[in-house]
């Protein structure tokens, strides 16, 4: 039975295209569909996708306080799975709660480091080029109580190079964010990833080899996607 997908987004929502890309390409496979697109913020550019799309949406406030509301939109949308794609806020605990090892969350660098409160968009690379790191990455995870701290799914490596600035970073992570985010959430919505009751996750995801990080401005889409494939093969 396909599983019913919410997406929960702040921004322009790129991480909701590839998803809903990537589900539309698997067809009849796809564990699951995107059945509710909801933000706090109204004019984010996730809501003008579904809209576009006839996906249902919503605008919920945001509050980590706001749990019986937005429990109510996801029990009034039937949904099993919360995929958080760029969503700024903390979800309330009483969600958590309720969709125990059902939340997903991507975060564009490896996790744990360079996470956490205020921790998010091009903050992320800004700190990565000051600290001087050479390999960064993208997390996809498991999302608890605390901002970035739960169980990860999978991740992937991504180099940092000399020259590099935010904008450059940014671009290099988000293309790897949009083909790794969509097969681990595909990997958990088909359940083939579980989270375990004591917080461990099931079903383990190889890691990629350092060397995919420094090949891949090298690679085509194609390459990205099928390597990434074959380290999630679970
Ligand atoms: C992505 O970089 C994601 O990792 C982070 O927020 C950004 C959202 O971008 N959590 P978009 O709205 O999906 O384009």
């Amino acid at each position: 039975m396909s599983r019913r997908i919410a997406v929960l987004a702040s921004g322009r929502g790129s991480n909701l295209r590839a998803l809903h890309a990537f589900l539309s390409r698997a067809g009849a496979a796809a564990p699951g569909e995107i059945a509710l697109v909801a933000s706090d913020k109204p004019e984010a550019g996730a809501l003008g996708f579904a809209r576009e799309h006839a996906i249902p949406c919503a605008v919920v406030s945001g509050r980590a306080d706001a749990g019986a509301e937005m429990s109510a939109l996801l029990r009034e949308h039937g949904v099993d799975y919360l995929v958080l794609a760029g969503y700024l806020r903390l979800v309330p605990a009483a969600v958590i709660a309720a969709f125990h090892g059902r939340v997903l969350n991507v975060h564009p660098a490896l996790l744990p480091a360079f996470g956490g409160r205020g921790m998010y968009g091009d903050r992320v690379h800004r700190a990565v080029l000051d600290a001087g790191a050479r390999v960064t990455g993208v997390t996809a995870h498991f999302v608890d109580e605390v901002y970035d701290r739960g169980a990860v799914i999978a991740q992937w490596p991504v180099p940092v190079y000399p020259d590099d600035t935010v904008s450059s970073l940014a671009a290099r992570v988000l293309r790897v964010e949009h083909v790794l985010y969509p097969r681990a959430v595909a990997a958990v919505v088909a359940g083939r990833v579980r989270l375990d009751a004591a917080g461990r996750v099931e079903g383990t995801i190889a890691p990629p080899s350092p060397r995919a990080a420094f090949t891949l401005d090298d690679s085509s889409d194609a390459d990205l996607a099928a390597n990434i494939d074959r380290a999630l093969d679970v």
